[in-house]
């Protein structure tokens, strides 16, 4: 009993129209309708919308969810969730609507991040069209990875790892960093351990060939979307990736290959974060 995959993002923004570039002109994601003429959603394969950009005064993730495998697993894990001392909350269908699953439940993981389990996604059966990309990396890998963080690192790690099934995959800064895995992408959540509430820092998306990284690169140029760390190479996961500073300054990864983990591989930490490049350029003025 375990999450399967990250399944979508959904955000609120003060700049749905700044979004509306960032994630389809340079991301390349398939801007789609949804419920809220207001808001932006991309879909980037047969599931529906996996990110969903709502207005809003604050700019926060409003909701990370993972996929479960069904409705009995959605309920088994609501509970543990539940017994875990989590207020766990079930999705209305008109939430079910605006998210097109068939049924999920939220609540606040120890760190205070919003997490949704839902399961049973209703797909889209015309072909996903991202004429800039040749395709992103998903089916049960998910939709990429994502790092929250949490004040409290120890119950945020007991939490994923004994109470939704991640495994541990390896340790960076002396164990303030924790990459999860719940399928073979290496990591699919990482906590990072800092003082404050929690929120989203970081969105790893994977596409599917090396070219489509250099095509991203040339996008991000034209579009002048601030460079966070040059082309460089994981240590970790091996992806070869550039990150850039979504509106918001999330932290948003772009990368090819990722390391698949087949089995379980005992943990390690890590003393650098790229084999060569992802130089650093700190966040833009907003
Ligand atoms: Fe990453």
């Amino acid at each position: 009993m375990r999450v399967r995959s990250l399944a979508y993002l959904r955000l609120g923004s003060p700049d749905v129209d700044a979004w509306r570039v960032f994630a389809g002109d340079f991301l390349g994601l398939m801007p789609v309708d949804g419920g809220n003429s207001d808001a932006a959603y991309f879909r980037m394969d047969d599931f529906p919308a996996r990110l969903v950009v709502e207005p809003s005064a604050e700019a926060a993730a409003t909701a990370i969810g993972f996929e479960v495998m069904d409705r009995r697993e959605l309920a088994a894990l609501a509970e543990a969730v539940s017994a875990h001392g989590i207020e766990v909350v079930a999705g209305t269908p008109e939430e079910c609507v605006e998210r097109q699953v068939t049924g999920f439940v939220r609540f606040a993981d120890p760190g205070g991040n919003p997490i949704e389990l839902a399961y049973g996604p209703i797909l889209q059966h015309d072909p996903v069209q991202t004429p800039n990309v040749s395709g992103f990396v998903t089916g049960g890998l998910g939709l990429g990875h994502v790092i929250v963080s949490a004040e409290d690192g120890e119950a945020q790690y007991d939490f994923y790892t004994g109470v939704l099934g991640f495994v541990e995959r390896n340790t960076m800064a002396g164990g303030r960093v924790v990459f999860m895995g719940c399928n073979p992408r290496h990591h699919t959540l990482g906590i990072n351990t800092r003082r404050g509430p929690g929120r989203l820092m970081h969105l790893m998306l994977e596409v599917a060939t090396l070219d489509d990284v250099g095509r991203g690169l040339d996008r991000a140029h034209r579009l002048k979307i601030p460079m966070m760390h040059t082309l460089g190479k994981h240590t970790n996961d091996r992806m070869v990736s550039f990150y850039v500073y979504s509106p918001e300054n999330y932290a948003i990864e772009y990368g090819w290959d990722g390391l698949l983990v087949e089995d379980e591989v005992p943990t390690y930490e890590i003393s650098a974060g790229a084999f060569w490049g992802h130089r650093f350029t700190p966040p833009p003025e907003r």
